[in-house]
């Protein structure tokens, strides 16, 4: 093998494969196996794509008369697949730190939606901002989630709620994902709240009648890449039956369903999402014991975003129950002006003392399930031959650093790698 390469990493104290024989996801039982290579290496191809994984040894004699543009020594360190951040809402402008108090003092996150803030606050401002400088925020959040060891992000837009700030937000998304190297997931969420002086059913039409059919126009002429669709099914927001409608024509026009439920109170958004064949619901704080049963059967993965259940003082997620029944369980950060959080360390470390998951179960669900909740465990989610090469390298002897050290990230990351680039 005497060809260039782009990357090796070798000599790793332990190499964290995650699944070595090309599933899908992890549920429960899948998870007491990680696949945790000790003393291994990885080579990453000049096409980004991972080469080979393995034993040191093996590959030291497989690639002896290889180059590389690159090579880490990972003495003494971890190699782990690059991080996967399965929801996000990170285009807007404004901040909503004097809501923070406001919810410290004893206001709940429907209060201050009822009271003209929240969601609507957000998408005042970010109506008013420019798509430019809507990009160099969007842009200088992506870059703290790579550096937190994030390379596969899904990132909603949501904060319009009409025809063009929707696709103003859209556009910025598209922009960004060529402009850096962190993997984007890019996800329609015009149903993320009822605009003000509109009834749920006439958002609803504007969202089937205007804003879907143009989104449709401008990805069939390939001016934009949208992968999912989102809806907000809760209370005083988006009902179960224009939820079911929203999501439908999403699915019609090619979109994958990924959408907010169950969140603040029981909605039955599990069984909806299951019927309609759901790539993943997230929140599901309030979600029935019926509901975990139709997503473990529909293979519907549940998003568990720990830190909004921190920050609102929700109920935690059921994360016991979900994977006691076999639900395929993700992680999210769920950035946004509410959760103002980039880590998915920092999210793993929660879930693990929050949601009592095992430390192997927090990074499958931010890893290969994660990657399976946004269609894209055959290329992302673990280090396998021919998956994107997107890794982090530790500077640590165990992987579990990663979740045991509490913001501790900035210190024990050492690299953060995308396609075989460090960034
Ligand atoms: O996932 N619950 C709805 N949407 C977001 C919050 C968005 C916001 O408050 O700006 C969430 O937590
Ligand atoms: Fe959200």
């Amino acid at each position: 093998m005497s060809r260039n390469h782009r990357l090796l990493v070798k000599n790793a104290k332990q190499v964290v494969l995650i699944c070595n024989n090309g599933e899908k996801f992890l549920t429960k039982d899948g998870v007491q196996n990680l696949c945790v290579i000790e003393n291994g290496s990885v080579v990453i191809g000049s096409d980004g794509l991972i080469k080979a994984v393995g034993p040191a040894e093996t590959i030291r004699v497989q690639y002896a008369d290889a180059s590389f543009d690159k090579v880490i020594d990972a003495t003494g360190m971890c190699v782990l697949p690059g991080l996967v951040d399965a929801h996000t809402h990170p285009v807007w402008a404004g901040d909503r730190v004097h809501e923070f108090a406001m919810k410290l003092a004893g206001a709940t996150y429907m209060d201050v939606h009822r009271a003209g803030g929240g969601i609507h606050f957000t998408v005042e401002h970010t109506r008013a901002a420019s798509a430019s400088n809507l990009l160099a925020l969007l842009c200088s959040r992506l870059v703290r989630m790579q550096r937190a060891g994030t390379t596969l992000v899904e990132c909603k837009s949501g904060y319009g709620l009409e025809l063009q700030t929707e696709i103003k937000m859209l556009q910025v998304i598209e922009e960004a994902r060529r402009s850096l190297l962190i993997n984007i997931s890019s996800t329609y969420c015009g149903a993320h709240a009822v605009p003000k002086g509109k009834t749920v059913e006439e958002a609803t039409e504007d969202i089937l009648q205007v804003q879907l059919p143009r989104l449709k126009e401008l990805m069939s002429a390939g001016k934009l890449g949208v992968d999912n669709i989102d809806v907000f099914c809760e209370q005083g927001v988006f009902d179960l039956s224009s939820t079911r409608s929203i999501l439908q024509a999403g699915k019609d026009m090619g979109l994958n369903i990924n959408f907010h439920g169950d969140e603040l109170h029981p909605m039955n958004s599990a069984q909806l999402g299951a019927e309609l064949g759901a790539l993943a619901i997230s929140h599901l704080e309030e979600v029935t014991d019926e509901g975990i049963v139709a997503m473990a059967k529909a293979k519907t993965a549940a998003v568990l975003l720990p830190t909004t259940a921190y920050i609102l003082r929700l109920p935690q997620p059921r994360a016991r129950d979900m994977l006691d029944a076999g639900v395929i369980v993700a992680l999210g950060s769920d950035f946004n002006p509410n959760a103002y959080c980039c880590s998915m360390p920092v999210v793993m470390h929660l879930a693990c003392v929050n949601m009592r998951m095992s430390m192997p179960e927090a990074l499958a669900a931010a890893t290969i399930n994660a990657a399976f909740a946004l269609g894209r465990s055959r290329t992302h989610g673990s280090l396998e031959v021919n998956k994107h090469g997107d890794l982090l390298v530790l500077n640590a002897a165990r992987w579990e650093h990663l979740i045991y050290q509490l913001g501790g990230h900035q210190e024990v990351l050492r690299y953060v790698v995308i396609k075989g680039k460090i960034v």
